[in-house]
């Protein structure tokens, strides 16, 4: 692998004919699982699979939840306990490799992981509803973790006179909603400081976890070292308590990360957690390259993105010109909605129909009306076409409650400060978007905005490892607000010691 240059994995170009016809064929293999006779993953405790009982069943959304995509195998307590046992004896001594070492089987996994980008997308449309562009989008983020810490960790090297050891074991909890890119730089971060690694993915996800685990396996990380799990509650409370695990990554709700950092305060929590995201449009912004941003980042993977705009704060003049409702309307109702294996469609199911702040939210309190009125397009509502709500004020509920789902709120501010001022009043801080070209405004609202994620007249979602580390403040981020993808993060999963001859 190259020493330091660290080159972005390009996305797929669904333009070319040859790559449409490869989405096809993808297609065809991940639409028609049987019913009867899924795929059926196994536990995996060390080199050992089992097939266990008690397993979680995948029905595809996009066919009315009638198919079958496959079936996985969940832990219990007892094999939970020897996942860790093995994960912390390490017997196959990852922990004594060198960082040399790791980087070249990094690089390796990274080419496995290109090579599997059909069925690792294939599998996040069947299994999550999420349209072939969004999941090929994350194999890049993927490939690009997977170069990208061991890189970061040498260059670290080089310049500090240092020595790193590992910490033992890193637990890292990982969300559904980008099953693949968020795990991956997880475990990439606590495999290259040599440590071992348990993945437990969020079920509703974790066959794609299994997938690329297979990359790594086959790149020469051991499976005592890389292990994955699924589990239940009570299970999962002792994982996340044991002793042997030395630090946790997690990406995941806000709920959970505090739930675990009160049930486990001994143990180091970096959690990446939710976000309620604005973005702010004031009256010398580029209405129609605005909301061609705010459209993406609000209705892309449906809303489901901890990064997505979920409000949008429109400067007066802007807010009440009749033009720029139509302009904002149209673009929203414009977007093909429905089933991920129809090529084309932007929005697709949600993980959930029983997403109760969604739900709660897609009624009007009073003042607010529709822009966009709430339309479910499937019978068992997984599928609901992008939502605009108008007239939110501050008090109301879909005002600062993240909701997770394709729905926008948007809401009138007097100029750029009152904006700045309610971006600031929220629990959260992960992205916030400024649409201005004013050179002034840029300036006020980048010195006053508390986020991690600050974007200019772009999007507000798709942080590209290296170019943009990822991260946030406030109510998004416990254990020091450390960003994936960027410089500092993989040393941050490792003990950092003078080298003894140093001084
Ligand atoms: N990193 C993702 C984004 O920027 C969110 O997890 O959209």
């Amino acid at each position: 692998p190259p020493a330091d240059a660290m080159r972005n994995e390009p996305d797929t170009d669904f333009d070319l004919l040859p790559n449409q016809e490869w989405v096809r064929r993808i297609f065809t293999r991940w639409k028609k699982s049987l019913p009867d006779h899924p795929e059926i993953i196994p536990l995996q405790i060390g080199n050992e699979t089992v097939v266990c009982d008690r397993r979680h069943r995948y029905m595809d959304r996009c066919q009315n939840d009638e198919v079958c995509v496959c079936e996985m195998s969940q832990a219990n307590t007892e094999q939970v306990n020897r996942i860790i046992d093995i994960a912390e004896k390490d017997p196959a001594g990852w922990q004594g490799t060198t960082l040399e070492e790791r980087h070249r089987i990094m690089y390796e996994a990274a080419n496995r992981l290109a090579e599997m980008r059909g069925d690792l997308i294939g599998c996040m449309c069947a299994v999550t509803g999420k349209t072939v562009v969004e999941g090929d989008v994350e194999v890049s983020e993927g490939i690009d973790y997977a170069r990208f810490y061991t890189t970061e960790m040498k260059k670290f090297m080089d310049l500090a006179d240092v020595d790193i050891s590992p910490k033992g074991t890193v637990l890292v909890i990982s969300p559904w909603n980008f099953p693949c890119a968020i795990p991956i730089g997880g475990i990439v971060a606590a495999l290259a400081g040599g440590n071992t690694v348990i993945l437990k993915p969020a079920t509703v996800a974790a066959p794609v976890a299994w997938m690329f685990a297979k990359a790594f396996w086959d790149a020469g990380v051991p499976k005592e070292t890389l292990q994955v799990l699924i589990t239940d509650r009570e299970a999962l409370k002792v994982l996340t308590t044991a002793p042997a695990i030395k630090h946790i990554i997690l990406t995941g709700g806000t709920d959970t990360a505090q739930n675990i950092a009160r049930s486990n305060p001994a143990t180091p929590l970096s959690a990446e957690t939710g976000g309620k995201n604005v973005i702010i449009l004031t009256a010398s912004g580029d209405r129609d390259h605005a909301i061609m941003n705010i459209v993406a980042s609000a209705f892309g993977n449906a809303g489901q993105k901890c990064s997505a705009c979920s409000l949008l704060l429109v400067e007066r003049s802007v807010y009440e010109d009749k033009n720029f409702q139509d302009k904002l309307k149209d673009a929203a109702t414009s977007l093909k909605v429905g089933s991920v294996w129809e090529a084309g469609n932007i929005v697709g199911p949600m993980i959930t129909n029983q997403n109760d702040k969604l739900l709660k939210a897609l009624e009007l309190e009073p003042g607010e009306s529709w822009l966009v009125p709430p339309r479910f397009i499937d019978e068992k509502r997984y599928i609901l076409a992008p939502t605009v709500k108008w007239g939110v004020k501050p008090r109301n509920y879909s005002f600062g409650t993240e909701l997770f789902g394709p729905m926008l709120s948007v809401a009138c501010i007097d100029d750029l400060q009152h904006g700045i001022d309610l971006v600031n009043s929220l629990d959260y801080g992960l992205t916030s978007g400024l649409q201005s070209l004013d050179e002034n405004e840029q300036k006020l609202w980048k010195n006053s905005v508390l986020a991690g994620n600050l974007y200019i007249n772009r999007g507000i979602t798709g942080a590209i490892v290296n170019r943009q580390p990822f991260g946030g403040m406030k109510l998004s981020a416990f254990g020091g607000g450390i960003k994936a993808g960027g410089p500092n993060y993989c040393t941050c999963f490792v003990n950092i010691t003078d080298k003894p001859d140093s001084k």
